[in-house]
């Protein structure tokens, strides 16, 4: 028997190691393998090979034809065109490379050889304010990113930056001073009374600030109270977060999204570090003082009417703002968290700040040539409509509303189906839960971050297209197909031959860590949700031409089948698991 390559090693990796043994004189030229309709894969590196030879592509295809020596794995190569390899691959290698796939537990995907450190900025809401569908975004795709990164072997570190400092609370905490007990103890309440608490405190004392000159004079004196370090402003300060923090938790919560509370570190956790952040700038230059504020002009930035924007690190008043807070973050996790990448998963109207934060930091040397700083800045949620997505009332939608009606519909969903495969009342509850988050989760994940995407609930609950549900029910049914073979295990047998859906779909199972790796190097989780869509359309395929079950095939077929079905459920669940999204076993 053909010795099978390695654990971690793709079919397409041992074809790609035959053709340059086949040319060793070409050193590492790299094939450009692409998977064709025409055969299993395109070889398309001869051309450029031959270029560099100065060859003819055609005779040097030849000559790669005749000297490749890997008949277990290969059973036609031609030449094509200007000089292509059209290469089919025999069953018997397809087949033994899954089998060798189906005994890693990492389904073939390779650690990183030089992990790094990195640091990632997502799920950052504000205090005393309601989240909304920007921040749905941020935590998901966030949260997708870490997964995979945690899975290639990255250290990653999170920071929830939320917006915990400003001017803002000069008014709210003076209200709450002048207005005792309109908060209740973060302790006795759960998220939802918390944010209407909040959000009573927060209309109540805008509207006094806005109708009393005189209160607003205490406000203004409570915000430099706060920035001073007052200790009865702090606590109360305090108060507003920890109520919040319930908030947040509860909305995670209900995101089946796992929230450390040592990673969340917002604005104020860098306030000692500001003066010296600005003193630093000032000091090499970097910054200058224009009209009494601390700021750094870039040539290369301009606004309006081409005048150039500068980035504020300090108004004339000696406040530190969002800027200062970033740059010093930076400082911080360069220097205390060793990251060797930042990440910020931010939306993209906020990519300018960004740019300037980071190009700040590098005049400063605090971002190295060592460090890569990466904006994730992601479109804006638009509602069915093709507009940004608000209530009819014109006011920004509630996540949590959002979610509950995401949860209530794929509930629906689940219970029609229910009663056939007998779930329990509470295990359609729970599957609900599951369909309905993975379905908010999947829609944002399967756009490309910075693409704008309609929130379109009928459409994301929807069991046709590319919806999360169709990739759960394809993982909810080989599972029951799996549990009715409960006299055939899945096994490899090298000697059959595959019929065409078979070669499609354990081709694109050996293709998942190259693809998992691709989509983690480019910060894209979009193309492993595409993966996975295909891969579960390649599964109804092959389901519906290859009978595993029943009708019932031979014993060798139905246990070479069960291995298709074993792996195909095993990458689904982890692929789906990687983007935050569950796969119930029974659906
Ligand atoms: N809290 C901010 C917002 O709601 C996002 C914070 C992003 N992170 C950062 N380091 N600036 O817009």
């Amino acid at each position: 028997m053909a010795s099978v390559h390695s654990l971690a090693s793709t079919v397409q990796q041992r074809l790609a190691d035959a053709l340059s043994a086949a040319l060793p004189e070409a050193g590492s030229t790299d094939p450009l393998l692409r998977r064709s309709d025409r055969a299993d894969f395109q070889a398309n590196g001869i051309l450029a090979l031959a270029k560099k030879l100065k060859g003819n592509p055609r005779e040097l295809a030849t000559k790669v034809t005749d000297a490749l020596a890997a008949p277990d794995l290969l059973k036609d190569v031609e030449v094509s065109g200007p000089g292509f390899l059209n290469i089919t691959l025999t069953d018997r290698a397809i087949i033994e490379t899954l089998a060798a796939r189906a005994a890693d537990d990492r389904l073939g995907v390779p650690l990183k050889a030089n992990p790094g450190v990195t640091v990632i900025d997502y799920a950052q809401p504000n205090v005393a304010k309601e989240m909304h569908v920007g921040h749905l975004r941020s935590a998901v795709i966030g949260d997708a990113l870490r997964g995979m990164l945690d899975f290639t072997g990255e250290k990653t570190v999170g920071r929830h930056h939320i917006g915990d400092w400003g001017t803002q609370f000069g008014m709210l905490i003076q209200y709450l001073i002048e207005n005792p007990g309109e908060l209740a103890p973060a302790d006795a309440v759960d998220g939802e009374q918390a944010m209407s608490n909040l959000n009573r405190v927060y209309k109540a004392s805008r509207a006094v600030f806005d109708s009393d000159e005189e209160f607003k004079e205490r406000a203004r004196k409570r915000v430099v109270a706060l920035q001073s370090g007052d200790k009865e402003t702090l606590e109360l300060w305090q108060q507003f977060v920890d109520e919040s923090k319930v908030y947040f938790y509860s909305v995670f919560e209900k995101l089946d999204m796992e929230i450390r509370d040592d990673e969340i570190v917002g604005e104020s956790a860098y306030n000692d570090l500001m003066p010296e952040t600005a003193r630093l700038l000032e000091e090499s230059g970097v910054a200058v003082r224009s009209n009494g504020a601390l700021v750094v002009f870039f040539d290369e930035i301009r606004g309006k009417d081409d005048q150039p924007v500068p980035l504020i690190v300090q108004k004339a008043d000696g406040g530190f703002g969002y800027a200062a807070s970033d740059l010093s973050a930076i400082r911080n996790r360069v220097t205390e968290l060793d990251a060797t990448t930042l990440i910020y998963v931010v939306d993209v109207r906020q990519s300018l700040h960004f740019k300037m934060v980071f190009e700040t930091a590098r005049r400063a040397g605090w971002l190295g040539d060592d460090v890569t700083a990466h904006n994730m800045g992601y479109g804006t949620v638009l509602g069915a409509d093709g507009k940004p997505f608000k209530t009819r009332e014109g006011e920004t939608v509630k996540l949590e509303d959002l979610l509950d009606e995401a949860v209530e519909r794929a509930t629906a969903v689940v219970r029609e189906k229910a009663e056939k495969i007998g779930l329990t009342e509470e295990e359609i509850v729970e599957n609900g839960r599951y369909v309905g988050i993975g379905a908010v989760k999947y829609a944002d994940l399967s756009t490309s971050a910075n693409r704008d995407y309609k929130f379109d609930l009928d459409q994301m609950v929807s069991l046709n297209g590319d919806t999360s549900v169709y990739l759960q029910y394809a993982y909810a049914r080989i599972k029951s197909i799996l549990r009715k073979a409960d006299d055939a295990t899945p096994a490899a047998h090298p000697e059959l031959e595959l019929a065409p859906a078979e070669r499609a779909l354990g081709l694109h199972l050996d293709a998942f860590g190259e693809l998992l790796t691709e989509a983690t190097a480019e910060y894209a989780p979009h193309k492993l949700a595409a993966y996975l869509y295909q891969l579960a359309s390649l599964f109804t395929t092959f389901y519906d031409q290859c009978p595993v079950i029943k009708p019932r095939p031979e014993q060798d077929v139905v246990e070479n089948r069960l291995l298709l079905c074993e792996l195909t459920a095993r990458t689904l669940h982890q692929g789906m698991a990687l983007l935050g999204i569950r796969t119930p076993e029974r659906l």
